[in-house]
């Protein structure tokens, strides 16, 4: 089988995070034009994040602190509205590129404890991927078997989760800037691009990686990337609305401006 890459489109990559219900369509045709054109030597797991679509619903249902109140189950229903609009999307642009993607819905095939995954049944991926189909994933609600009773599982854990579980030997994270900087390159223009991180040199930093969405922003992405990297995967966090980003970060990301989360 060809090597396996996970990609997360982050929602800051194919969607207009300013604005509500905005796909970034020129990105989310980019990237379907590079899938395209990698899948001859790579398969690939897409799983894409909610940006200006999910996090706002989610945030205005308070999803992802669980059950409160039952008027919260419309908004569940109003989550995954929003959710598959993005991902119809996305696949519409995968598939005018050729690429055979298939959407796979987590809240039908994976439960989580108190927010983190604790049962997926991913022989259906794996089926898939053994075809040659790019299974497209966003980032969902989930049933939780604590007293949350439902979550909201990013798309970032989902990515790290599969990574490790279905074997990849890269994992990118796409975001719309370079990497991990010493702080926010948006508001200070001293910040500067950190290369590589682990779990040592980030405790420098950890001050001023602030959370950001109902999911975690950059910090739970470190999180995340850094259990892959743990685990053996290639951990990449870098710039996808670049041009030619992908195919750089999946061929030899050396020489692209770009954090590797490493190990140790
Ligand atoms: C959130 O997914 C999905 C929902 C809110 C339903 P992510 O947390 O991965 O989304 P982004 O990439 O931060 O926008």
């Amino acid at each position: 089988m060809k090597p396996l890459i996970v990609v997360k489109l982050g929602g800051s990559v194919v969607t207009r995070k300013d604005e509500p219900f905005k796909p970034n369509t020129l990105v989310i045709e980019q990237v379907s034009k590079q899938v395209s054109g990698l899948l001859r030597d790579y398969s690939f797991i897409l799983v894409h994040g909610g940006g200006s679509y999910g996090h706002v619903v989610a945030s205005e249902h308070r999803v992802d602190e669980g059950y409160l109140e039952p008027n919260q189950l419309i908004g569940l229903s109003r989550v995954k509205l929003s959710m598959n609009e993005l991902t119809q999307l996305i696949l519409a642009s995968l598939a005018s590129h050729g690429v055979p993607a298939v959407p796979v819905t987590p809240v039908s095939c994976l439960t989580c404890s108190s927010g983190r995954i604790e049962s997926f049944f991913t022989r259906p991926l794996r089926m898939m991927l053994s075809l040659g189909l790019v299974p497209l994933i966003p980032g969902d609600i989930a049933m939780d078997s604590s007293e949350k009773r439902f979550t909201i599982v990013s798309g970032d854990q989902l990515a790290s989760f599969l990574a490790v579980r279905l074997g990849a030997v890269k994992l990118i994270y796409g975001t719309d800037v370079d990497g991990v900087f010493t702080s926010d390159p948006r508001l200070n223009p001293d910040a500067s691009l950190i290369r590589r991180l682990n779990r040592r040199t980030i405790r420098g930093f950890a001050a001023s990686l602030r959370p950001g969405d109902v999911t975690g922003g950059i910090c739970k992405k470190i999180e995340e990337g850094l259990y892959a990297a743990e685990k053996g995967v290639r951990v990449i966090i870098g710039n996808l609305t670049r041009p030619e980003a992908l195919s750089l970060m999946v061929k030899d990301e050396a020489g692209f401006e770009c954090t590797i989360l490493e190990a140790g």
